[in-house]
């Protein structure tokens, strides 16, 4: 820290912080709107910053804009406003720069039935430009579990390995930053937890993710930050464990030792939730609320001579938080 004298002989602290640097992020989304050709506005001005390296969750009901946004991002769409850019390549002016940088795993199943798992993903490398790299396209085929089906047509695969599948195609030119589009829709539960395993190990070899989905969990388990839209808006992004905190409503449950039939007057500053059958209160406060504090709750138990057998904590799902926050939106 320094301490300058101002001309009005005051002091004032700056720090060494403008001396760092942040890196820019990787991808970068300024002002953006859609319009369709029906005339439907699906998105409205959207500003949002990737960091290199994170896992970002676009999560958004159906219909959010979500399929919309990633489709400008990688040049399907024309966008009607607006500026991206990818790793400081403008999408439009500087395209092929740009797309090669990113991978895309559609929404929809985008593959040739009748050519081979080899050949499909060694093509896709070629469209891009890249040179031959068997050894490279071994690899991902072995990270993804399909090295063995390398021979096998497109056709024969399972679900599971025809997603597998559009990975290994995404991945084929060795983009930095990979889009899923609802990776997980009407997949099972062993193949979305070796998605997400992958998805990991990318992260680890520095490729930024970003996914969209309209599950809760998913973003929940899988992203360092989420970002919510509703009806083509961006109404919120934050880091997971901030957007807990800062929205994450916390339930305490108080088991009594003796049932009551109401809750005492002495306690109706906490607004407690009795259970049908008088054996349970619960407390419920946002972190942000002013609403007194759970040692104060315990006291004024014990204050009107009331017992509790246990007790315990739960901070709010992300789903909840959801649900509060679209019932918010005018
Ligand atoms: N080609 C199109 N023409 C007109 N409207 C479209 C078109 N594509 C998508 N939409 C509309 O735009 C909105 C956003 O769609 P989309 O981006 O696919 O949402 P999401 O992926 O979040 O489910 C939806 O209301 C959808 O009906
Ligand atoms: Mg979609």
């Amino acid at each position: 820290m320094q301490l300058h004298e101002t001309p009005f002989g005051l002091y004032q602290v700056t720090s060494f912080r403008q001396s760092f640097q942040p890196m820019p992020s990787i991808l970068s989304i300024s002002g953006v709107s859609k319009t369709y050709a029906t005339g439907f506005k699906a998105l409205k001005e959207v500003n949002l910053d990737i960091q290199r390296g994170e896992i970002f969750a676009l999560l958004g009901p159906n219909g959010a804009g979500k399929t919309t946004l990633i489709s400008i991002i990688c040049g399907i769409v024309n966008r009607s406003s607006g500026t991206v850019t990818v790793d400081g390549h403008d999408i439009n002016k500087d395209y092929r720069a740009a797309r090669s940088l990113i991978g895309l795993v559609p929404q929809e199943l985008t593959i040739d039935a009748f050519e081979s798992v080899w050949r499909t993903v060694n093509y896709s490398r070629g469209l891009f430009g890249k040179p031959a790299n068997p050894a490279f396209v071994e690899k991902v085929l072995r990270d993804l579990s399909l090295w063995d089906k390398k021979d096998a047509k497109a056709i024969t695969l399972s679900g599971g390995m025809k997603r597998r599948l559009m990975i290994a195609k995404a991945l084929s030119h060795e983009p930095r930053v990979l889009f899923l589009d609802e990776p997980t829709a009407g997949v099972d539960v062993e193949l979305r937890q070796d998605m997400w395993a992958m998805v990991r190990r990318l992260r680890e070899d520095g490729v930024t993710i970003i996914l969209t989905t309209h599950y809760i969990e998913e973003a929940e388990e899988m992203a360092d930050r989420v970002g919510v839209i509703n009806r083509g808006e961006i109404i919120l992004v934050e880091g997971k464990a901030e957007l807990m905190r800062k929205l994450g409503r916390k339930q305490i449950r108080i088991e009594l030792r003796e049932p009551l039939s109401s809750v005492p007057d002495g306690l109706s500053r906490y607004a407690l939730e009795l259970s049908g059958d008088g054996t349970e209160l619960t407390y419920t406060y946002d972190n942000q609320s002013d609403r007194p504090g759970v040692a104060s709750l315990i006291r004024d138990l014990e204050a009107s001579g009331i017992q509790f057998r246990d007790l315990d904590t739960k901070n709010s799902s992300l789903e909840e938080i959801f649900v509060n926050l679209l019932r918010q939106e005018p």
